[in-house]
């Protein structure tokens, strides 16, 4: 047996050598260890892409769509072969462990990492998740629920102590890690923040219920740092302490267990998980029998990630063919994801051939915001914009225009291939050079871009340059920046126009190593005049070593930028904005404090429609924004971040060859009702269960647009639910659900089923979402789907019993289209002896909001 085996090698290592496993060698990767036939096991961010080790342009990634954009295509074969392709993805990058997927919940869309989760409601979260999951390890690499648990907002981050009662800390925050566990996921990422007194590196939560209860046998490894302690954290459940190498384990803790304070057993446990975990991803040499069937779950995974992957899509990322199939899968699920908020007089899709001029406009039509700040952010293998994707559609048939209507304060743009040159070889790009503390250069390397993340390690290195020859665009006064933490520089042809100490005033390590602050400046500059531009920052020990040199043209004046769009827009048959927040906004590290769309882009798109009845808005952002103008326009598309192949997946969608398949995996409202704000460095979760749609429900005033909603391009109607009349207490119940598409076009409706208990003895939603299918049908066809719901949907946390209990009684059924779309409905009694009026088949009730 494995177990056994395991154990064999356990028992070969001295403490020493056990307590060194178990603290990073590296930022990214984790000890070899020679005696017993392990490997380094490599980690990646992670969820968008597989960045690989460290942060290097040189190296991009095939770059997905947000989190949030895969759960709105509510598609779990789509996801597991996104995940698939990730898996081939961490192979060719020799990567063994994604740090994905973010199964935290959009308690507030003022959430930073809002993008990064997939949904408000724990079950599509949960099935989402184990989707992504069941791809990416089936390709041998492992998966990483992350962050365990509650870490669902980014102020105070490092440090919050979230509060939450048992039932919604299990109903809710812990559900989907449970789904992924039992989706077999291989490593969890236990969270910076504390849950109800305890940092969740030191959590009784690691051991029950993730370890004990619902039996997770893999490794639990810390967020980047997330170990603070020896003795408690090492107690506790925690296996892996990342990064390394120095850390508060290593010495102190072979100490601590030699004191007594931790026990070896502990320690062992530690080691055995890790080695499964290195087994699973073929990070293991076993010297076993060939062909004992006992060792089959993991030998497999062992020996795939050895021989070249079987996963079909592998050959095709090869670079010499281009991505072909891995690029139109990511296509394909952009359009997937896109969601279609309004419609009105069935604008969308447009017509080409009725199109001769059309207008492109919005500050994300050229520069499309394709993934949200912070850890998660990968280099993308190439980019199609709105403005590309709609260009190469109409290519031959239809001029398109271009122009922004309106500017975003973002982050300055760092220099790049298209604007400068290495001053040393001429190419395309900068120099990058370490100088010692004399000012001597110890390393210099050709980079691609003016943000340097990770130059090489090279211990004398005592600061960053970055130095490059700007060809400017255009005449006028340039915005030039550079970033970085400690001493900073930045010089043009000798003049130095930034000498200034920048303080860290942050342990976050998002913010230390990925978004070190800009000093700025102006500079009048000629067209096609060269200038010699420098950066320059020293490295103080634990500043982080990225380094930025960033150039933005002059701009035009506002008014003028947006009265050249609506003068555009005037002239053409159809417009499409694209209007959206930036990597800036939605990030990492930061929560957001309102929902308005940055800058005078609620202006543009007003100023826009009015010019012109035929304008189709696409929103490009992680999560929601106010959209006030939202009944002024006639269409209204969601494209979330839609990943490196936005454009495409776009066009597919304005122009009817593909469906916008999405719908909304979370409320859609200009305004939160739940603070992200901890007081005196506790957030309670006082909403309880009431999060996102269930807190809307209990409103007055609906919200823009509700959980589940999304039109596509045909109609529907929901002829009929059949809900059996009783129900088996603490089991699962299939209904079933007749529907007809009643449009003029195949199309595809995901099916909603919601509970309800009116009458109940606990707390509840008004109603919660119990399960959900995808039903395909051409035009006038009608299909019945059956909607399979877990026993847990009918289930409650019992604080008093600590356990999950049932309900007795009735509980009615819902089936619709969205949260507050639900026109069929039924009752079923659970746990009834006598017979039960069963809701007629065909029967409905509709509710009204
Ligand atoms: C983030 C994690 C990430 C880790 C490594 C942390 O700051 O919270 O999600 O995996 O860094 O980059």
């Amino acid at each position: 047996m494995i177990i056994d085996e395991l154990d064999r090698l356990v028992e070969k290592l001295d403490l020493e050598r056990k307590v060194r496993l178990l603290t990073g060698a590296t930022v990214w990767s984790t000890h070899a260890e020679p005696v017993i036939g392990l490997r380094a096991m490599v980690t990646s961010d992670g969820p968008v892409g597989v960045r690989g080790e460290g942060w290097d342009e040189r190296s991009p990634s095939l770059t997905l769509p947000s989190a949030t954009a895969l759960a709105a295509t509510w598609d779990e074969d789509l996801v597991e072969r996104l995940g698939g392709l990730l898996a081939a993805e961490a192979r060719r990058k020799g990567v063994h462990v994604l740090l994905a997927p973010t199964l935290n919940l959009h308690r507030s869309p003022l959430g930073g990492r809002h993008f990064e989760c997939y949904s408000e409601d724990p079950l599509l979260t949960g099935r989402i998740g184990a989707a992504y999951i069941r791809g990416v390890q089936a390709g041998g690499v492992a998966a990483t629920a992350k962050h365990y648990v509650a870490n669902d907002s980014e102020t105070e981050r490092l440090t919050l102590d979230a509060r939450v009662d048992e039932q919604t800390l299990r109903e809710l925050y812990l559900a989907p890690f449970e789904a992924a566990v039992e989706a077999g996921v291989w490593a969890v990422m236990s969270a910076y923040n504390g849950v109800n007194g305890e940092t969740m590196s030191e959590s009784p939560l690691l051991a029950d219920p993730l370890k004990g209860v619902w039996g997770f046998d893999g490794v639990v490894v810390s967020d980047w740092g997330g170990v603070r302690s020896t003795g408690p954290a090492a107690r506790a459940a925690q296996d892996l302490a990342m990064p390394g190498p120095q850390g508060p384990w290593g010495e102190a803790l072979v100490a601590a267990v030699r004191a007594g304070e931790v026990p070896e057993a502990a320690i062992d446990d530690k080691v055995r998980r890790l080695l499964r975990l290195a087994s699973r991803v073929g990070a293991l040499d076993l010297d076993l029998p060939a062909d004992d069937p006992a060792l089959l779950p993991d030998l497999a995974a062992q020996r795939g990630h050895d021989r070249a992957p079987d996963l079909a899509l592998l050959p095709d990322l090869a670079e010499r063919d281009g991505h072909g199939p891995a690029r139109a899968l990511l296509r394909q699920a952009v359009a997937a994801s896109t969601v279609l908020l309004r419609n009105e007089d069935a604008l969308l899709p447009l017509d080409p051939s009725r199109l001769r001029r059309v207008a492109v406009l919005g500050p994300n039509a050229a520069a499309v915001r394709i993934q949200g700040g912070g850890s998660a952010g990968v280099y993308p293998l190439s980019v199609v914009s709105p403005l590309d994707g709609i260009r190469d559609a109409l290519s031959g048939t239809a001029e398109v225009l271009h122009s922004p209507g309106a500017h975003l304060d973002d982050r300055p743009t760092p220099l790049g291939t298209d604007n400068a040159r290495n001053p040393r070889t001429g190419e395309p790009g900068v120099l990058v050079r370490l100088l010692d503390a004399a000012g001597a250069e110890v390393h210099a390397e050709h980079r691609l871009t003016g943000r340097i993340l990770e130059p090489a390690r090279i211990d004398s290195a005592a600061a960053v340059e970055i130095r490059a020859l700007l060809s400017p665009a255009a005449d006028g006064v340039w915005e030039l920046a550079v970033a970085g933490w400690g001493h900073v520089l930045l010089e043009a042809d000798g003049r130095v126009l930034v000498d200034e100490e920048v303080e860290r005033d942050t342990d976050d390590p998002a913010t230390v190593h990925l978004s070190p602050p800009y000093r700025r400046a102006r500079l009048t500059m000629t067209a096609d005049r060269d200038v010699e531009l420098v950066s320059r920052r020293r490295l103080d020990p634990g500043s982080g070593i990225a380094s930025v040199l960033a150039a933005d043209p002059p701009r035009r004046d506002a008014e003028v930028e947006l009265a050249a769009a609506v003068e555009l827009a005037r002239t053409c048959d159809a417009v499409i904005v694209v209007v959206g927040t930036t990597e800036e906004i939605e990030s990492e590290g930061v929560d957001r404090t309102h929902l308005d769309l940055p800058g005078r882009q609620a202006e543009l798109v007003r100023a826009v429609a009015a010019a012109n009845p035929a304008t189709v808005v696409v929103v490009n952002s992680g999560g929601p924004v106010d959209l006030p103008w939202r009944e002024e326009v006639p269409a209204v598309l969601l494209s979330w971040f839609p990943g490196q192949e936005a454009g495409h997946g776009l066009a597919d969608v304005l122009f009817g060859r593909a469906e916008p398949g999405g719908r909304l995996p979370t409320t859609w409202a200009g305004r939160a009702l739940i603070s992200t704000v901890p007081e005196d460095g506790t957030l309670v979760y006082a909403e309880g269960l009431e999060i996102g749609h269930r807190a809307w429900l209990r409103r007055s005033a609906p919200p823009a647009y509700w959980f589940g909603h999304g039109l596509g391009y045909t109609s529907w109607s929901y002829e009929s639910l059949s809900v059996p009349g009783d129900a088996v207490p603490g089991g699962p119940l299939s209904v079933r659900v007749r529907l007809r598409n009643t449009g003029a076009r195949a199309g595809r409706e995901v099916v909603q089923v919601y509970l309800s208990r009116p009458e109940t003895g606990v707390a509840r939603p008004v109603r919660w979402l119990a399960g959900y299918t995808l039903a395909d049908a051409g035009p006038g066809e009608a299909v019945v789907v059956t909607v399979d719901i877990p026993a847990r949907a009918f289930r409650h946390w019992s604080a008093g019993h600590r356990n999950w209990r049932t309900e007795q009684g009735a509980f009615t059924v819902l089936a619709g289209r969205s949260a507050a779309d639900l026109p069929l409905s039924g009752t079923t009694l659970v746990g009834a002896q006598a017979p039960v009026q069963p809701e007629p088949i065909g029967e409905r009730s509709p509710i009204m909001l």
